[in-house]
Formats: C-alpha cells, structure tokens, sequence
C-alpha cells in the first residue's frame, strides 16, 4: 500500500517537473482526496504571491480543493500574463475537467481562451476579470466589485474632510498596471473626488500590489511633494509599504498623511487598529468553497450564474479593533 502511493507519488513529481518547465511558472499537482477515477480535476493558474490577500486566496482554494475532494493542479504565474497562458494551455493537454484563473491583467486572453473553449473545459473567472467581449469564452466571475471597493474608498474620504478647508492632496499607489482591480479601483475613486475640486489628486504611480513597491513609490512621492494630505492606496500591502517611507521621512501615517487602503488582511487591520491606516475597504479573499461548487455544476452542465459578486464591507479604527481577534488571515 505505501509502497504504491510512494510509486504514486514519486510520478506525480515527475510530471510535475515535466509541467513546471514547459509551464514558464510555478505548479503543483496534488490528488488531495485519494479518490477514484471520477474524481474531478482542476486547472487553477494563480496571479502570484504578490501580497497578504493573494496568499489568503490560494490557501483558500487549496483547502476548498481538498474539502470537495477535487484533485488540484495549481500554478503559480508570478504576476506574468505569458506564465498563465502556457499553464492554461498545459491544462487543455493535460485535459483537466475545468479551468480557473484570476488573470493577471483584462486584455489579451481571447487566443487561448478560444482554445480552452474549442477543447470543450469550462472556465471560471476568479477574483480577476478579463475585457472579452465575446463571454461564451467563461462561464462565470466570481469576485469582488473593484469599482465599488474605490467608490467606498473615496465616499469616506468626502465624508472626513467635509466642511474642512482646501485643497486635500492626494496621492495614489495603484495596483499592477492593466489589472482588473487597478482599472476599477482608480474609477471608482477618482470619479467620486473629482465631483469636489478640492480633492486633487497630485500623482498617481503603479507599486505591483507589493510591500517593496509601496514603500518605493512612496518614498518618491514624499521626495518630490512637500505637501501630502492622503494616501490612497489600491491594497493593504502597499499601504503598509507606504507607511515605512512614511515613518523614515519622519512623518506620522494616520495623523500628518491619512492613508486609505483595500484589502483587509490582518497586517493591514492592525495598521488600522493602530491608527497608521484610516480606513479599509473590505476585498475578501476566500473565494474558495464557492469556487469548487461552481466548477462541480459547469463540469455537470448544469445552469450557473454568470455573476457570483462577493460580499464586503469596510472597517474604521474601531470596526478594526474588534474584528481583529476573529480575523482568519
Ligand atoms: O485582485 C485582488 C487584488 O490582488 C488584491 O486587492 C491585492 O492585494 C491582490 O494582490
């Protein structure tokens, strides 16, 4: 019996190899259940591990995988377009039962997602959108709403400096350049302050989603302006990435900068708690128990939503405090 599964195992890390260089990423194969041959496989291709959310994210599909007895094949695209399209076409190879994926950026996916469709796999969107606008290509999105995660974002700020003398300067940390969450975090921010001239938003640069890009941009934000009321940024990493530039230009974050971020993973939840962030707006990560009830119905054929939004809210210092003993990541 061990000497069966070692035989197993030590095959399963033979393909894998074999997959890892042809796939340009990252990937890992696992038949997490030990079940039969109808188990159902699943293709995920992963963004990366860009920030605390993504980690969340693929522990959350990891675990759901398990839980439903799905066998798994994950990869890992480190924040590249051309890793994603190589592990998808390796999963049409490898004739999974389904695809997911959370694409790096909106454009660019209609070749392969073509292909994925000419080989009859159905394909789940998760936390990423594409801008396909041919959507027979997916079955359904599951994910968050970017644009009302910015608009919340920005309704706060409105609220906070209301009655409060201008102008309110404002600088931006957005997310990977292209990517679904940048675009509709950026809009739905900048639409609601540029309704009062007195919000200006006085540069705006890409920091990746990551720690080290945040506090990087952010240094040269502080660098080239004297005068900085708000950072906006487009998740809680860089936000916290911000806040080491900011305490190195001895500056207080939270008092001489407010800082608004996206997110609301723990790191980011103690910030606020601590007062070094103002507010946050909630983007939940665990996606991954909705996800495999979704590929089990598409595999099945059975009606879907084409839509699966998920639910969020947002967090002030003493929201923070108080969700903070109960907060799974
Ligand atoms: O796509 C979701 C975003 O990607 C999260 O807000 C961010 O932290 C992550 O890297």
């Amino acid at each position: 019996m061990f000497r069966r599964g070692l035989a197993a195992a030590l095959a399963a890390g033979v393909l894998v190899s074999m997959l890892a260089a042809c796939g340009g990423g990252q990937d890992s194969s696992a038949n997490q259940s030990g079940g039969g041959s109808d188990q159902l496989t699943l293709g995920f291709s992963q963004v990366g591990a860009e920030s605390g959310w993504r980690t969340a994210n693929t522990k959350s599909v990891q675990e759901a995988a398990k839980e439903a007895g799905i066998d798994l094949k994950f990869s890992d695209a480190q924040q590249k377009q051309e890793n994603q399209i190589k592990a998808i076409r390796s999963f049409i190879q490898q004739k999974v039962d389904a695809i997911a994926f959370s694409p790096v950026v909106e454009s660019g996916w209609d070749t392969v997602l073509k292909e994925v469709k000419d080989a009859g796999i159905p394909v789940i969107l998760t936390d990423r959108a594409v801008d396909s606008t041919d959507t027979s290509l997916y079955k359904t999105f599951i994910g968050s709403d970017f644009v009302v995660e910015g608009t919340k974002a920005g309704e706060w700020l409105v609220k906070e400096y209301e009655g409060k003398p201008d102008p309110v300067n404002i600088v931006e940390l957005q997310g990977t350049t292209g990517s679904a969450p940048a675009n509709d975090r950026k809009k739905g921010f900048g639409d609601v302050v540029a309704a009062d001239p007195k919000f200006k938003i006085i540069a705006s640069q890409t920091g990746d989603f990551t720690r080290a890009k945040g506090k990087e941009v952010m240094e040269a934000f502080l660098k080239a302006n004297k005068d900085i009321d708000v950072l906006f940024a487009h998740n809680d990493d860089m936000g916290l990435g911000a806040i080491e530039a900011i305490e190195g230009a001895g500056l207080r974050p939270g008092t001489d900068i407010k800082i608004i971020t996206i997110d609301g993973v723990k790191d980011g939840m103690q910030a606020l708690a601590d007062g070094k962030i103002s507010f946050i707006a909630e983007c939940s990560p665990l996606l991954g128990p909705q996800l495999m009830d979704l590929v089990k119905k598409a595999v099945k054929g059975e009606q879907i939503p084409t839509r699966v939004l998920t639910e969020e809210t947002t967090f002030t210092q003493e929201q923070a405090k108080a969700a903070l003993p109960g907060r799974k990541y």
